[in-house]
This record gives structure tokens, sequence and C-alpha cells, in this order.
């Protein structure tokens, strides 16, 4: 695969020992989502690198001094449902005080084309930093598009954090918007004819929700 700027596969033992129970067909959804959810935090850190904090003047039990915050008003997460939900309970935690926007995309079966049937975002997205959230990133198509859906809203600053990758999905996403920073845990070989990723872990949005 080529190289791209604004791709960043985050390598991190921890990750990869709770992406490999993620993978397991036998892992329940309990166990699913819980480690979704972790990965998540985890990938906040690493994403937060990017993050501008400001310095404020506190007071610790043992004396006065400045200490540096992140203006956590300034997020905005935005989970591609349904499986994006599941990394957006993560990154809320990290980022308690971010708003949440909802986009509602669906792969069509035949066409694995997006279709689009829920958005709902906060005002002012051109000065928030965006956080886009959606575990499979396998032909690209959905990203692609709720990225030119952000973007038509004024959306400015965002970065996409993807569980698991297809290298079709980065090319595809990694080329449309080069200016959206995308981080993944895992670039698989590739996909299957149904346009799954391959080995990867099969239909995220259904072992979250229990939908099989
Ligand atoms: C899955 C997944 C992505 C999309 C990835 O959603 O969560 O949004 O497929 O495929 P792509 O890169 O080829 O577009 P799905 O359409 O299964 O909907 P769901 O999350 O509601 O199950
Ligand atoms: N959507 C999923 O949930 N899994 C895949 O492997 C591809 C798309």
């Amino acid at each position: 695969m080529k190289d791209f700027k604004n791709v960043h596969l985050i390598k991190n033992p921890l990750i990869e020992h709770k992406l490999t129970i993620m993978r397991m067909k036998e892992t329940s959804e309990k166990d699913f989502r819980e480690n979704l959810e972790e990965i998540s935090m985890l990938m906040t850190c690493e994403v937060a690198k990017n993050f501008d904090t400001r310095e404020i003047e506190i007071e610790t039990p043992i004396k006065k001094c400045t200490a540096k915050i992140l203006d956590e008003k300034n997020f905005v997460i935005v989970p591609i449902l349904r499986a994006g939900l599941g990394m957006s309970v993560g990154v809320l935690k990290m980022l308690p005080k971010a708003s949440v926007g909802h986009i509602g995309l669906y792969r069509d079966e035949k066409t694995f084309k997006p279709v689009e049937y829920y958005s709902k975002m906060p005002p002012n997205l051109p000065q928030k930093i965006l956080i886009v959230t959606d575990p499979m990133l396998a032909t690209g198509g959905s990203c692609v598009a709720a990225l030119e859906m952000l973007k038509e809203k004024g959306a400015k600053k965002i970065f996409l954090m993807n569980l698991l990758a297809a290298p079709i999905g980065i090319e595809t996403v990694a080329t449309a918007h080069p200016d959206v920073e995308i981080y993944t845990t895992a670039i698989d070989e590739g996909l299957n004819e149904r346009a799954y990723i391959v080995p990867g872990l099969g239909d995220a949005g259904d072992r979250i929700f229990g939908t099989l």
C-alpha cells in the first residue's frame, strides 16, 4: 500500500491484544462492546497528541501554579451509525464535555454504496474539532460520504478514527480527503466478495447490537 501522510497506524500491544479478542468469533457481545470502548479510549490518547492546550492558574493543595487544559467544548464526536456508536462511547468518556453529532448511513447490500438515513449535528461546526468514529473502513464509501457531508456543513478540522481498515478503504479515504487525519489500529489483507474486511471481525454493527 502507498504511504499516505494523513494515515496513522497506531501500534500498541494492549490495543493489539484487545483487537484480537474482538476478532474472535466466540467473543460475546458484552466483551466485544467493552473492548471496542477501551480501544477507542486508547485511540483518543493518540489523536489527542494533535490537540492544543491552554494554561490556566490553579491551586493544588500545596501551592498555586499554571496547568494545561483542553477546551473540551470545542470537540464534536461524530459516530457513523450504527457501529460508530460503539467507539463514540469511549471517546466521550475521554472528552465528556464534547458534543455529539450523528450520521446515519448503511451500505446497500448489493451495490455496497452508502445510503444516508439520518443526520443531526450541533451548531458552529466550522469552529469545532470533529472526531468521526466508525470501526470498519472497508471500501471507504461510508467514510468518504460522511466526510463530504460534514464538509458541506462547514466542518474544517476533522480526525477520523477507524478500528480496522482494508488497504482499498484507506487509499480511497486518504485520497478523497487528504486534509483529514485518519487513525486506525490495523490494516488487514483486503475485502471478500461481500466487501467484508478479511480477516476482519465480521459485521461490527451486528456484533455490537446483537442483530446477527
Ligand atoms: C458498516 C460499518 C461502516 C461500513 C463500512 O456499516 O460500520 O459504516 O459498513 O463499509 P464501507 O467502508 O464499505 O462503506 P453498515 O453499513 O454495516 O451499517 P451498520 O453500522 O448500521 O451495521
Ligand atoms: N462492515 C462491517 O461491519 N464489517 C466489514 O468487514 C465491512 C463492513
